[in-house]
């Protein structure tokens, strides 16, 4: 299986994070609570340097909340701040308003030592695509805010979201591009639907997440699939539980061959849109750590 992520968009990708970051105070990085490690990119540690960060599970509403939970200790441990939300609802506002404080407490005191009272904090949004930057900053900036545009000492162009009178968020989220060297995250970025359909073949693809639900969720799988009055004997041949899935469910080609390519699409749908269950891809590594 080949992954491709062209080196210019890589490039460019890199240079206006390089940019924007010099001038934040917070970095507010967003993961995928169903693949938290997959969704990262470690080399955010060296772009954000020693600048404040929070991270953001987005997609909690669709992951194992049990596996949240223990990736939230898990980052916890690193010495992260961690909110797992459902990034299209406000809920957490308060609570991730309440850490942006917190995160940068020690910036506020170096600025009051300086003299520099009031001036707001400012926050960017960082992530690979489709994670939910734009959803993040839509609920999390709401409709009471106001863009403020350019203002002496900053790169022309750049708008800012006030939230308040103490933070400020730049409007442009910064895209970090996926890591391809394992294959595995390969599979789960595709899985999720982070990276495009095409790279990897719905087929194959369908029976990686069958493989993977037979191991970890098999009752949710049964539970979505198994007819009633049918025994099936789990773990089996993934290929052939497409068969019986796309049989269940009337899947069949003229001529009675089952309809693989349905079945395969069906199954993906079913997973990325949360209807096969709460379904978390990965474990946190024991006492391991993904970015070194
Ligand atoms: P991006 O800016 O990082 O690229 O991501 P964006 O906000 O566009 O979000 C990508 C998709 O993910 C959107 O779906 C969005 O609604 C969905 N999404 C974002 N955060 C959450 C979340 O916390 N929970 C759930 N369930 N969905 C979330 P979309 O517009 O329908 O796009 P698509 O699903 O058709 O790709």
């Amino acid at each position: 299986m080949d992954y491709q992520w062209y080196p210019g968009h890589m490039t460019k990708a890199r240079r206006m994070m390089q940019e924007n970051i010099g001038l934040v105070d917070l970095v507010i990085e967003l993961t995928d609570a169903r693949i938290p490690l997959s969704s990262r990119n470690p080399d955010i540690d060296a772009l954000s340097g020693s600048k404040a960060r929070i991270l953001i599970m987005t997609k909690a509403d669709l992951a194992d909340p049990v596996r949240t939970e223990a990736f939230k200790k898990y980052f916890e441990e690193k010495g992260w701040m961690v909110v797992a939300v459902d990034a299209r609802t406000r809920k957490a506002n308060d609570r991730i308003r309440a850490y942006v404080e917190k995160a940068c407490a020690a910036k506020r005191e170096r600025d009051k030592r300086r003299g520099i009272v009031g001036r707001p904090l400012r926050a960017m949004v960082v992530g690979i695509p489709n994670v939910g930057k734009s959803t993040f900053i839509n609920s999390f900036a709401g409709k009471a805010s106001a863009k403020t545009g350019n203002k002496p000492g900053v790169t022309r162009g750049k708008q800012w979201i006030r939230l308040n009178k103490d933070l400020e968020l730049l409007d442009t989220p910064g895209i970090l591009w996926p890591r391809f060297e394992d294959r595995q995250v390969g599979v789960n970025l595709a899985l999720t639907g982070a990276i495009r359909q095409e790279l990897l073949e719905e087929q194959e693809l369908s029976l990686e997440l069958l493989g993977f639900l037979q191991r970890e969720y098999p009752d949710l799988l049964l539970a979505k699939y198994k007819p009633e009055n049918d025994g099936w004997d789990l773990p089996m041949d993934s290929a052939e539980l497409l068969t019986k899935i796309a049989e269940a469910r009337k899947l069949i080609r003229t001529g009675g061959e089952p309809d693989y390519q349905r079945a395969a699409k069906m199954v993906l749908d079913d997973f990325r849109n949360g209807k096969t269950g709460r379904i978390t891809l990965e474990t946190p590594p024991a006492g391991g750590n993904d970015s070194e």
